[in-house]
């Protein structure tokens, strides 16, 4: 009698598992009951003969579940439960799925900072605007080795374009040109590595940038004096332009108080160097934020020592701390990078390239025979706030501050 139960509860058993366990890939499509261990990209390899096909069930799955609720919702194809009701496409049908190519592309940028945040804002807006999926990463601070394994994840995961912002350019030459062998177009943006074989460059001209800076600290400074510099990289191109630059502005009454103060896009140790700087030069007359944050840190170490309008400060960026230290009367004059070009534009011509092949997508974006995109720099003091409020309005930066 036992025997006898045992033989009908394996009958019973293999009726119910065997059509799921030996099915053969399905002509049409067929329902499929998740079992314990299951994941969709196995069951995408097992019946569709692609591991990466597995958004197609899910795509196929939805659709039923819209007109039968009997299947399931798959909201999150790494979260299936045991017992749910899924429809598994015939591999035609998840072929043709799966060959509509959503177009996607990378963005890496350098550190956790508002300024990266306007960025990020330009690439999911462009994303959006373009129907690409277009992603974005920043390490917390300057971090060579993240950018990079990063980058070698995108490329593994075959991007479709990547833009990066090196911390170091040299460092980064190789993964570059590991893109570029695989087929991805890869640019800069924010700052550049013109030695390696990346195809643009979509950002500031820094060192002219810099010259600016230099000229405006000159005016403010009609004596001369000591001026102090606080950097995030002594390695990222844009940061060692802008220093390079500045001091090509800056005229010969001006001394460089040396070494140049380098917090490694550190908010926290800016401030720190900042404060030890105005301890240990008490005639400084001039402070350089070279980063967008070193403005900040300078201002607010001005105010901790109660020395405002004492030294001047020149500075990089107009996020809405700066404006507020502008609006205060403790910074004098900001050079404003449209970071929000630089998000929005890397994207645009990456999906362009993506679209129709690098030359023609390089030709049809304009990009000048020297490949750099110029994204243009705008000198703001308080008197011309007004101004660039309207600028920014007019040329579509989305921004949150008012005069
Ligand atoms: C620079 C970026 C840097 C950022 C830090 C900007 O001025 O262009 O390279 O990462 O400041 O917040």
């Amino acid at each position: 009698m036992k025997k006898l139960f045992s033989l009908i509860m394996i009958v019973a058993l293999l009726a119910v598992f065997v059509p799921v366990v030996s099915a053969a890939p399905p002509a049409q499509g067929q329902e499929y009951i998740i079992a314990t261990g299951d994941w969709l990209s196995k069951l995408a390899e097992k019946y569709l003969g692609n591991v990466m096909a597995y958004p197609a069930i899910v795509d196929a799955t939805n659709k039923k579940h819209a007109e039968d609720s009997s299947f399931a919702e798959i909201t999150n194809p790494d979260l299936i439960e045991p017992g749910w009701k899924i429809w598994v496409p015939s591999a035609e049908e998840a072929a043709a799925f799966m060959g509509a190519p959503a177009i996607k592309v990378a963005v890496i940028g350098k550190s956790v900072h508002p300024y990266w945040a306007n960025v990020e804002k330009g690439v999911q807006d462009a994303g959006a605007a373009l129907g690409v999926q277009a992603d974005f990463f920043v390490p917390t601070a300057e971090d060579v080795a993240a950018q990079v394994s990063t980058m070698e994840g995108y490329i593994a995961q075959g991007y479709d374009g990547i833009a990066v912002a090196p911390s170091d350019p040299k460092a980064m030459e190789a993964t570059i040109k590991a893109g570029m062998d695989a087929g991805i177009p890869v640019i800069t943006l924010d700052t550049d590595a013109p030695e390696s074989v990346r195809l643009a460059y979509v950002g500031t001209s820094n060192k002219a940038a810099g010259v600016v800076a230099g000229q405006e600290m000159a005016a403010l400074l009609p004596d001369g004096g000591s001026v102090a510099f606080g950097t995030g990289s002594l390695t990222a191109l844009n940061s060692l332009e802008r220093m390079e630059g500045f001091r090509e502005g800056m005229g010969d009454k001006i001394t460089v108080i040396e070494p140049v103060n380098n917090d490694k896009e550190d908010s926290a140790t800016a401030l720190e160097l900042a404060n030890a700087t105005l301890v240990a030069n008490p005639d400084l007359a001039g402070a350089f934020g070279v980063y967008a944050y070193n403005g900040p840190a300078w201002a607010k170490a001005l105010k901790e020592q109660g020395k405002v309008g004492e030294v001047k400060i020149v500075c990089f960026d107009a996020t809405d701390e700066h404006i507020e230290f502008l609006k205060e009367g403790v910074i004098d004059v900001l050079v404003a990078q449209r970071e929000y070009f630089q998000g929005y534009k890397s994207v645009e011509l990456l999906t362009l390239m993506a679209q129709k092949g690098i030359e023609a997508g390089m030709a049809e974006y304009g990009v000048p025979d020297d490949k750099i995109v110029d994204t243009g720099v705008d000198v703001v003091t308080l008197d011309g706030l007004a101004d660039y409020d309207a600028n920014l309005t007019s040329l579509g930066i989305p921004h949150t501050w008012t005069p």
